[in-house]
């Protein structure tokens, strides 16, 4: 089988599972399969296929028939432009979290030696992303899932930064005043499990789910006023009316979907 054989093969069983994103899928399987990058799968469609080739990618598609992400697939996910390794115990990040490394990096502009908590970093992709800019900046990195904590410091030592990592309940683990408080914690409704898209489902459920979509974002808010200058969280697109109820709310701002995604908290 060459590569064009591969690709067409692959982009059928795809479609034939509805998935709309075969084309690229398919790319990204062979890519994997084949551990090439994409110029060399479009550019060598009569590439031969080794035996071992066709086994990994038949595995891959096998997988992805099953609604398997394709993050968990590859084992890695880019986020702000770095490559983080994903695997099951941790949420694929996604791209509208960026919004919350850009605004932290924005913030820490105006301060000193920035002390910043990420907390429920799952990947580390936010305070990895944080830590690769602010050279200066203290960071901490919290998570109650002990195996996602495991995942972010190999993320931290992939990509040469050093951040400190605490297993913790939202904040009860912080005893100090700090600069900046940033979190995209779990906001999904529990009973809304059934709704989500198949793939989501296979992401870890204490990432995605909180009991009435709101408690976390609530007590991080509350907790947050007596423990940092600017709170940045991510919320969920029908929660901007709830983080309104908040004093301290100083901006809000919307997804390229034109969703509000990220308030922004100043405490004095
Ligand atoms: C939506 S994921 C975000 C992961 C990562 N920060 C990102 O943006 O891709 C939420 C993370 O919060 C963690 N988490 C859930 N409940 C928590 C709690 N009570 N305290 C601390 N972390 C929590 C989960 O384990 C998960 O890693």
């Amino acid at each position: 089988m060459n590569v064009r054989q591969a690709l067409s093969k692959t982009i059928e069983k795809l479609k034939n599972k509805n998935i709309k994103t075969a084309s690229l899928d398919a790319v990204i399987i062979l890519k994997e399969a084949l551990n090439k990058d994409d110029i060399f799968i479009l550019s060598n469609p009569d590439y031969e296929l080794s035996k071992k080739e066709v086994k990994k990618m038949e595995a891959f598609v096998a997988m992805r028939e099953k609604l398997y992400p394709i993050g968990y697939i590859r084992g890695k996910k880019e986020f702000y432009s770095f490559d983080f390794f994903v695997n099951g115990d941790v949420l694929i990040p996604r791209p509208e979290t960026e919004m919350l490394v850009d605004k932290v990096l924005e913030l820490s502009e105006s301060i000193d030696k920035p002390v910043i908590v990420d907390v429920g970093t799952g990947s580390g992709c936010i305070a990895v992303s944080v830590a690769k800019f602010l050279s200066d900046a203290f960071i901490i990195a919290s998570d109650i899932s002990y195996k996602a904590l495991i995942v972010a410091k190999k993320n931290a030592d992939n990509l040469n930064v050093e951040i400190e990592l605490i297993q913790a309940d939202t904040l009860s683990f912080l005893k100090k005043k700090v600069d900046i408080i940033v979190s995209n914690p779990p906001y999904i409704e529990e009973g809304r499990f059934d709704t989500l898209q198949e793939d989501v489902k296979y992401e870890p459920k204490e990432a995605l789910l909180c009991a009435n979509g709101t408690d976390l974002i609530e007590k991080l808010i509350k907790d947050s006023k007596e423990l940092c200058s600017y709170l940045v969280l991510e919320i969920g697109e029908n929660q901007e009316n709830f983080v309104r109820e908040f004093e301290g709310l100083v901006e809000i701002q919307k997804d390229f979907a034109n969703l509000a995604r990220m308030a922004v908290f100043r405490f004095d």
